[in-house]
């Protein structure tokens, strides 16, 4: 059996080794696609993150591959379907990143009501002025969180802890949870309409494609406050550069960016732009939202503390235990 881990670091490696025991292991820095994959063709399992692209393409040439673990909850970057097709069967690490991503929420959400990032630049350059820093509360304003499972339950909860009004929008709503929480689920346009800062926690994939759309920022608040801490493919940047152009979006606090493996890898951006794969305007979209001072980026970091990623190594490694041991576990196909 060899187990292969993409997109790994020198200190995840020494954990992984030391977790998964006898197990012949490669480890390669560099995200899985057709590339870099030449090398690894003969591996039984694979494992990577999700700035990896796991389609039909990169998968196809592996002529031993049996099982695929993802260190991710996300799993919008592997074709399932193929997955499927071949009967190899797909695991992820369901639940390390409630807390963790909800207080990551939060700390976007601050950062934009207390203008923080200008503010330490200020006092950096020596200069304390208070001009433009008046920011607001959070206390007494409305949350519209989209998606209700681990991530989306944990943010209502701290957002309750601010004495905000929570508001929720799930097609699978929980109702023991939201009155035990003290939110109310509400119909699209409600809280399209009714919430002071929205923040998504929905999946990636075909189904929450552009679900914050041109017409969905039409329908909001003017000023609303934008945190996506979900997947870049959920919000169409174009109408959201849009949005704040307007003033309709007053600010937006991002951890993900569609196109965002390109836009990680300078190289693969300046490959990505004279290759068809890529949506030109998106990137454009994308390179523009850095640069505006009324939104604030991080580089898909929300998961990135030590307690989330000890329980991704840990979860990752017995999902490899179990698949050695026919005892599948995490199974998302
Ligand atoms: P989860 O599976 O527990 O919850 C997802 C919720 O979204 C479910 O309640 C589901 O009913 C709801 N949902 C699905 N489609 C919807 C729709 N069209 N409209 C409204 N709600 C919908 O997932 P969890 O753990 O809460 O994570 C959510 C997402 O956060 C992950 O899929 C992943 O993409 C992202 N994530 C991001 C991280 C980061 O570092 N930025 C880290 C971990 C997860």
């Amino acid at each position: 059996m060899k187990i292969v881990f993409f997109e790994t670091e020198k200190w995840e490696c020494d954990i992984l080794q030391h977790l998964c025991g006898e197990a012949e292991i490669a480890f390669c820095e560099k995200r899985l696609d057709a590339r870099s994959a030449a090398v690894y063709l003969d591996a039984d399992v694979i494992s990577t993150f999700v700035h990896s692209t796991l389609d039909r393409e990169t998968l196809d040439p592996f002529s031993r591959l049996k099982f695929i673990t993802t260190r991710s909850t996300g799993v919008d970057h592997i074709d399932l379907e193929y997955c499927r097709t071949k009967a190899i069967p797909v695991s992820n690490v369901p639940t390390y990143g409630g807390t963790t991503v909800a207080e990551h929420v939060f700390a976007l959400l601050l950062a934009i009501s207390h203008h923080i990032p200008e503010a330490i630049n200020r006092t950096r350059r020596g200069d304390f002025s208070q001009a433009g820093l008046r920011g607001f509360d959070l206390q007494n304003k409305t949350l519209g969180v989209i998606g209700t499972g681990h991530i989306g339950k944990r943010v209502a909860e701290i957002a309750r802890g601010f004495r905000m009004e929570v508001m929720a929008y799930d097609p699978a709503p929980d109702e023991v949870f939201a009155r035990q929480a003290g939110l109310s689920y509400v119909d699209w346009q409600t809280l399209l309409t009714q919430s002071d800062c929205i923040t998504l926690h929905v999946p990636g994939g075909v189904g929450t494609r552009h679900m914050i759309s041109g017409e969905a920022f039409s329908r909001m608040k003017k000023g609303v406050i934008l945190i996506n801490t979900a997947r870049g493919s959920v919000v169409d940047v174009k109408a959201l550069l849009r949005a704040l152009a307007e003033g309709r979006v007053a600010a937006a606090g991002l951890d993900v960016l569609p196109e965002e493996p390109s836009i990680r890898e300078e190289a693969e951006l300046l490959r990505s732009f004279f290759s068809q794969e890529h949506d030109l305007e998106t990137l454009l979209a994308d390179h523009l939202l850095l640069r505006m001072r009324n939104v604030i980026i991080t580089p898909h970091s929300a998961f990135n503390t030590t307690e989330a990623v000890e329980k991704i190594l840990r979860t990752t490694a017995g999902n490899i235990q179990g698949f050695l041991h026919g005892k599948l576990q995490n199974v998302v196909t």
